[in-house]
């Protein structure tokens, strides 16, 4: 007897369905899960098409098991909000590697930091991963073991976390921005340069949004789309502005704004995500363009073209999306925590399997962390369960660093250079010279890594843990 299993039909129902009478806007693979059925997914390398000309070879990619969509980016991964979520990691690589979700609050065990949290997953091994997401919004995937080469090759992906009461869009677009460093050959050239690392972190050559160069998406005439943003890139920091239609940042790091703010020009920085409300252009035919414009001349990374007659939406009838748990800060009863970002004297780290980089150019309050070692260095301090922290980070070095928490979230308290929000996130990009207070209830057990997610910055010493208990 054959029958059409659930999760085929929350396959179609996630690609076609989820967004009512709206255009299907994201043709790319996509899948909603029943909460008994692992979605089983396999990392592997190959040749994919990336610049259009010459297949590059040795391309990493997460692909789910039985895959054959002709798109090799990596699959959205959906899911709702307080659901067990199940994913069975297959290693396809020829080196260990892991999942770690950035920015889901899980348990410690589920976290994917190889030595720290679970051990490798080697060639051919599985490991299952299971948790509920407690936030909705815009999250994602990637390994944590050596990182450099097997985020730099193309392993990251979007974890969508869905809350039935959130506003229904007429469409939605999930960009997953990255760069590879390919040379004139399509081929990949060395991954980073020591001189780079030791200062902004090294770029990649080609530009792409899921993976292509400048895709074009069609969206709703009139309609209002949710753009998902992801800065999966390992060193690239975007200032990202659309030109041609209205749109409002609804979500910053997963988490909806106190405020929504018309989106002039935003900074996401590497692990960082960006929710707009774009209210499509009128007119069929017309084009949005997203656009990149630092350093200097704006780069496009990718179109939304309007389609069909004008559904005459507004922006203004957009509801609230459901809240997440915030920050609940006793800054009264507050602990300090100082910690300095600084280059550090340039020494040989220690030899990691997990892919040391093999130099040291940064620290964590002086300690340059010595890489992923089955012999972890002590904890940048100890946390007590349930209580608050400020973690004072200060930044002495002249490059900006996105600094990232697992496992709990932060809010922005002050800062010396600007004013900030209070938003509650997982990444703070700290400039240079600025000072931060980020607020912190320590409610969940377990070590979590901190680290710069410039990852040629984490990999060779800004990283450090904290030890909750
Ligand atoms: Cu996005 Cu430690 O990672
Ligand atoms: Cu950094």
């Amino acid at each position: 007897m054959t029958f059409v299993s659930r999760r085929t039909l929350l396959k179609s129902a996630a690609v076609f369905g989820a967004y009512g009478a709206g255009l299907a806007v994201m043709p790319r693979l996509s899948q909603a899960f029943a909460s008994t059925d692992p979605v089983e997914i396999e990392a592997l390398s190959g040749d994919v098409l990336l610049d259009g000309k010459q297949a590059t070879r040795g391309v990493m990619r997460y692909a789910l098991a039985g895959q054959t969509s002709t798109d090799p980016s990596p699959p959205i991964l959906r899911t709702k909000r307080g659901e067990a979520f199940k994913a069975r990691l297959t290693n396809r690589l020829d080196e260990p590697t892991t999942i770690h979700w950035h920015g889901i609050r899980l348990p410690n065990t589920q976290d994917g930091v190889p030595f720290v949290t679970q051990p490798y997953v080697y060639t051919g091994d599985r490991f299952d991963y299971a948790f509920s997401p407690p936030d909705a919004g815009t999250f994602w995937y990637h390994p944590h073991c050596n990182t450099l080469t097997q985020m730099g090759r193309g392993l990251a992906g979007v974890l969508v976390v869905e809350d039935d009461r959130d506003p229904v869009f007429d469409g939605e677009v999930v960009l997953n921005l990255r760069d590879f460093r390919l040379g004139g050959d399509g081929q990949f050239i060395e991954q980073f340069k020591p001189r780079d690392a030791a200062k902004t972190g090294t770029f990649g050559t080609l530009r792409t949004a899921n993976w292509q160069p400048e895709p074009r998406y069609d969206v709703p005439a009139g309609g209002l789309v949710r753009v998902r943003i992801l800065a999966a890139d390992v060193t690239r920091i975007y200032n990202l502005r659309l030109n041609g239609a209205e749109a409002q940042i609804i979500a910053i790091d997963g988490h909806p704004v106190p405020e929504r703010l018309a989106l002039d020009m935003a900074v996401v920085s590497p692990g960082q995500r960006l929710d707009l409300a774009v209210r499509v252009a009128d007119s069929e035919g017309m084009e949005m363009v997203l656009e990149d414009v630092r350093p200097s001349t704006p780069k496009v990374v990718a179109r939304l073209r309007a389609v069909g007659s004008s559904l005459k939406r507004n922006l203004g009838d957009l509801g609230p999306l459901s809240e997440n748990a915030g920050v609940d800060a006793d800054l009264s009863n507050a602990t300090e925590i100082p910690l300095l970002l600084s280059a550090t004297a340039e020494t040989a780290a220690r030899d990691s399997i997990c892919g040391t980089l093999g130099y040291s150019f940064w620290a964590i309050n002086k300690v340059p962390y010595p890489g992923d070692t089955p012999d972890p260095t002590a904890p940048i301090a100890e946390l007590k369960l349930g209580r608050t922290y400020l973690l004072n980070v200060e930044n002495v070095t002249p490059h900006a660093h996105p600094i990232h928490l697992h496992g709990m979230n932060f809010k922005a308290v002050s800062s010396n250079k600007r004013e900030v929000q209070p938003l509650v996130s997982d990444t703070y990009l700290v400039l240079p010279d600025e000072k931060v207070q980020l607020a912190l209830v320590a409610d969940n057990p377990g070590d979590w890594v901190f680290h710069c997610h410039i990852i040629e910055h984490q990999k060779t010493g800004m990283t450090g843990y904290f030890r909750v208990t």
